[in-house]
């Protein structure tokens, strides 16, 4: 059934046995079949991602209908079609329909279709795919050297921070003066505050909650609250893919992630721009090294001047901050909140085209 939504051929070979079809389905490699008439006659799910089209939309059309190939290009996939001669070619831009140029390999092998017809069979590999996996491999070392230099610091603090503040009670009940208590209500106090920095430090210990969850409830939650503490040259918008499923996951937390990341475009927009909430769904997905079937990516994008240069490197670091009034501890507090829900948080960002994009493995029923 699959295989006649996606062919919607009549002379296409054999079909293949559904096995074949889950196989090609969870390569990450792009894969299309094109006809003599340069005619898409079957994608993959990682080609339907990288055209950002669906298989029932794509098949029939003609491939530069789905994708702008520099004509160069263009002219030796029709060769290779004509002489049945396969070729390579690397690192080539070419930009899917209505999304940001992207740098390719491409592998083009010819076969027959049925007993005339000549087609192509075309792989293609999105080639900073590497460099984006090494970059969030980047990000968990980090965050994991940040956590253990946390947890010593915070267990070396909160020992004597206890003893300081158990002395200071004591000391208040012993005071011959009542005006002195004003000192030790100071010493209680401050120990009190270091010891909630602390804890907001080493973000919530607690197991995450396994709740099924609608990913655009959490977005829409957090969109009104955003909505709610912008000044009316602010646009809130928003960009679903309806077709994301429930996701197990931990509802509350999932909600400060997107309200520290959200903030922040607030807060760096000040009195005018503009903040997209948007959800897209993935297949064959790597996330620091785990490859997922499904991934959920729930982005925050704003026009604003974008992260400093000097900071893009150690946002999700504890204590960086690029504001006057700033703890430096959202970012950092949501990335290892996305940690303990398995999934990440990366981060795009130029002057006028910030994205920080949630990645959530998605359970598959
Ligand atoms: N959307 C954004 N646009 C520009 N800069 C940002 C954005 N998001 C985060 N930043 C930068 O990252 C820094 C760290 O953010 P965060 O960890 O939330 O700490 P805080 O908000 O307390 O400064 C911010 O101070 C800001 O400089
Ligand atoms: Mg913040």
């Amino acid at each position: 059934m699959r295989y006649l939504q996606r062919c919607a051929v009549t002379n296409f070979p054999a079909p293949p046995k559904a096995d074949d079809l889950t196989l090609l389905d969870s390569l990450a490699t792009a894969v299309l079949a094109i006809d003599g008439a340069m005619r898409i006659r079957y994608l993959n799910n990682a080609a339907e991602q990288l055209l950002g089209i669906s298989a029932r939309k794509a098949v029939g059309q003609r491939l530069t209908r789905a994708l702008t190939i520099p004509d160069a290009l263009f002219a030796r996939i029709r060769d290779a079609v004509e002489s049945s001669q396969p070729f390579t070619d690397r690192q080539v831009s070419v930009e899917p329909h209505g999304q940001d140029p992207q740098i390719v390999d491409l592998y083009l092998s010819p076969f027959r279709i049925g007993k005339t017809d000549q087609g192509l069979i075309l792989e293609v590999t999105v080639i900073d795919r590497p460099l984006r996996i090494a970059r969030d491999e980047a990000i968990l070392t980090q965050q994991e050297h940040a956590r253990s230099l946390l947890r010593g610091l915070a267990h070396e603090i909160k020992n004597p921070l206890g003893g300081l503040r158990g002395a200071a009670q004591l000391l208040d009940k012993q005071l011959p003066n009542a005006e002195l208590g004003e000192y030790t209500n100071i010493i209680i106090r401050e120990a009190d505050r270091l010891q909630n920095l602390i804890d907001r430090m080493l973000g919530p210990t607690s197991r995450p909650k396994q709740d099924a969850v609608n990913l655009h409830e959490v977005l829409e939650h957090v969109r009104k609250i955003i909505i709610a503490g912008a000044c009316d040259g602010i646009q809130v918008r928003f960009d679903y893919d309806p077709s994301i499923p429930e996701c197990l996951t931990d509802r509350d937390r999932l909600i400060q992630v997107i309200l520290n990341i959200a903030g922040n475009a607030l807060q760096a927009l000040g009195t005018a721009g503009k903040i997209v909430f948007r959800s897209r769904v993935v297949s064959n997905f790597t996330i620091g090294g785990a490859r997922h079937s499904l991934v959920a990516c729930l982005q925050i994008h704003d026009n604003g001047p974008g992260v400093p240069d000097a900071l893009i490197d150690q946002i999700f670091y504890p204590m960086v901050t690029g504001t006057d009034h700033g703890t430096g501890l959202g970012l950092s507090i949501a990335q290892s909140i996305m940690n303990q829900l398995g999934g990440l948080i990366e981060c795009n960002s130029e002057p006028g085209n910030t994205t920080f994009t949630v990645l959530i493995p998605l359970e598959i029923p």
